[in-house]
């Protein structure tokens, strides 16, 4: 079953076409990766999924319903799920603070203010934000303000805040730039049990080891268009790929 499907999504800057006709599926429970060369249109397929864009022309479904009219909230409440390129976070709080900011952002949309000021939800609250300082190893950090972790430690703090929002799909824009090797080695196990948990993953990366060792399958974008799309071995053989990024292929 396909979490996500896209069909003929376009998107046109004017006369640039930064996505250009682009079909694919993302099967539920998997890690999909999304690659190619800067500019390639990655970050505008993400808006037009999350509809922070609307599409010049096609179509994206999630599990199979239209979601193509509704607004980024809208999905986000359905379980579409995004980080962005550059950590979004609130610096002069804490790392707790942070996370349960993320859980409230969710509340607020659906569940009246005297629910969120009760001390049954503020308890509820509390428990949510255990488990995801713990998820996300970030525990022992609880009371540091957000703005001196380390860009690592403020990376995973972005997911912590986008799994409050209970994600069914959680689109992940380039997580691991900036971390140090063993960052990079926890994020590759925590984003493995964020699978396991049954969240679908969309990754977009430009560290290809790690995409290599993650992603069950991996679209490679090119000036828009979807140039191949395979498992990890198919991608790394494809002639194409490597000209796409050494920038030769037109
Ligand atoms: N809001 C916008 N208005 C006009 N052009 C845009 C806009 N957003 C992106 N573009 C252009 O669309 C193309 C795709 O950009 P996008 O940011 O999606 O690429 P990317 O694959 O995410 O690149 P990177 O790997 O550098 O993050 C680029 O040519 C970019 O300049
Ligand atoms: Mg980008």
């Amino acid at each position: 079953m396909k979490a996500l499907s896209l069909n003929g999504v376009t998107k046109a800057f004017g006369g640039l076409v930064a996505v250009n006709d682009v079909t694919l599926g993302v099967e539920a429970g998997s890690i999909h990766g999304l690659i190619g060369p800067n500019g390639a249109g990655k970050t505008t397929l993400f808006s037009l999924i999350t509809g922070f864009y609307r599409p010049t022309a096609g179509r994206v479904e999630l599990n199979g319903e239209d979601v193509t009219p509704l607004s980024t909230s809208l999905r986000a409440r359905k379980g579409l799920v995004r980080t962005f390129q550059g950590t979004v976070l609130f610096p002069d709080q804490t790392v707790a603070q942070n996370i349960a900011n993320g859980l409230l952002a969710i509340g607020r949309g659906s569940w009246s203010d005297w629910f969120i000021e009760s001390s049954a939800y503020k308890h509820a609250q509390q428990e949510e934000v255990e488990k995801l300082l713990t998820f996300s190893r970030l525990t022992d950090l609880r009371n540091a303000s957000a703005r001196d972790l380390s860009h690592g430690q403020q990376r995973v703090l972005g997911i912590a805040i986008a799994l409050a929002a209970a994600p069914k799909v959680l689109l992940l824009d380039e997580p691991f730039t900036g971390m140090t090797a063993s960052e990079k080695d926890r994020l590759v196990e925590m984003l493995q049990d964020i699978r396991k948990n049954g969240t679908t993953i969309v990754l977009v990366e430009h560290d290809m080891r790690t995409v290599m060792r993650l992603c069950d399958v991996i679209t490679v974008l090119n000036f828009g268009r979807v140039l191949t799309e395979g498992t990890p071995e198919h991608v790394r053989r494809h002639p194409e790929v490597m000209s796409a990024y050494l920038g030769t292929t037109a």
